[in-house]
């Protein structure tokens, strides 16, 4: 899905300043993409160098990578100084980077404590730690849009790996909280929750699954038939809520999963085993 942005008129995020973590790569980077296409100025914080270097190159001085590890405050408070310094202001936080060990084992009774908290260190802390330095700046400008990315994993129970539920939990509960606090100084917070996607953090899901086969399996997955879910569909998702169409929009989980985590098809394959 593409939006033609070529036009001023549409340009939903002119002269905006945003920062995007996890932006090298995935839906990090479609959003890269669609952000700049719309008018903003975007800082790509990851810790694949090569990749969002190479980005940031490929678009213009409206664009800047930034190593940035987001469990590391350090990183994070200088790549929000950097970002002010260069830019003059911060507008928009997105809190994307993500993991998930998608061989690690599927019983509790078999999970490892350090690699739980690995999960929860990268998705959730680092959401934390981008959020306590956006806010720093945020805060006295009185204004500010701060996103997650979350999960549709964390609306349902679906056996995938416990970490990665755990801390999209997490980042969901994170969300809403803050958005209670720092409504008052004029600053939104929100999450967006995708079904899956095909990036490569998916790829370890299917042993030897290529993209094409890894979407099949998540079209047959999934509850709404007729396409996949693709990276710009979330990129757009989170256009919307960093815009100024979503300008009172604030503590939403704004979940894009086609009906997955509401739709519940135990009772229909249960009555066509009786058929
Ligand atoms: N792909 C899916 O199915 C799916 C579904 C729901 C939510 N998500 C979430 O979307 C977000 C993006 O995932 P993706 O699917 O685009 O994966 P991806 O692997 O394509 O991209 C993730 C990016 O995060 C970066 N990253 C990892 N650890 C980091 C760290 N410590 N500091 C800074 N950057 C780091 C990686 O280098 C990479 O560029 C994640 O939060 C993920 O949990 C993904």
């Amino acid at each position: 899905m593409s939006c033609p942005a070529s036009a001023p008129s549409n340009r939903r995020l002119e002269g905006k300043v945003a920062i995007i973590t996890g932006g090298a790569n995935g839906i990090g980077e479609s959003t890269v993409r669609l952000f700049w296409t719309h008018g903003a100025k975007v800082v790509i914080g990851d810790i694949h160098d090569d990749r969002g270097q190479a980005l940031a190159q490929e678009l213009d001085s409206n664009a800047m990578y930034i190593h940035c590890d987001v469990t590391n405050e350090d990183d994070v408070r200088n790549m929000v100084d950097q970002t002010v310094e260069k830019f003059g202001k911060l507008d928009i936080m997105y809190n994307n980077a993500g993991i998930a060990e998608t061989a690690a084992p599927k019983s509790i009774l078999t999970i490892d404590k350090a690699s739980f908290e690995r999960v929860l260190n990268v998705n959730l802390v680092g959401g934390l730690l981008g959020t306590k330095q956006a806010a720093r700046v945020m805060v006295p400008a009185r204004k500010g849009c701060i996103l997650f990315t979350g999960s549709a994993t964390a609306s349902i129970a679906c056996t995938i790996n416990h970490s990665y539920v755990a801390s999209k939990c997490g980042v969901a509960g994170l969300a809403r909280n803050v958005s209670a606090e720092l409504g008052q100084y004029g600053v939104r917070v929100n999450c967006i929750s995708p079904y899956a996607v095909a990036t490569d953090m998916m790829k370890g899901l299917l042993p030897n699954g290529d993209g094409k086969q890894l979407e099949a399996f998540l079209s047959e997955a999934g509850n709404l038939k007729g396409g996949v879910l693709r990276v710009d569909d979330v990129a757009q998702a989170a256009l919307f809520l960093a815009s100024d169409e979503a300008s009172y929009v604030s503590g939403l989980n704004l979940v894009v999963d086609g009906g997955f985590s509401v739709a519940n098809p135990s009772v229909a394959m249960a009555l066509s085993r009786l058929n």
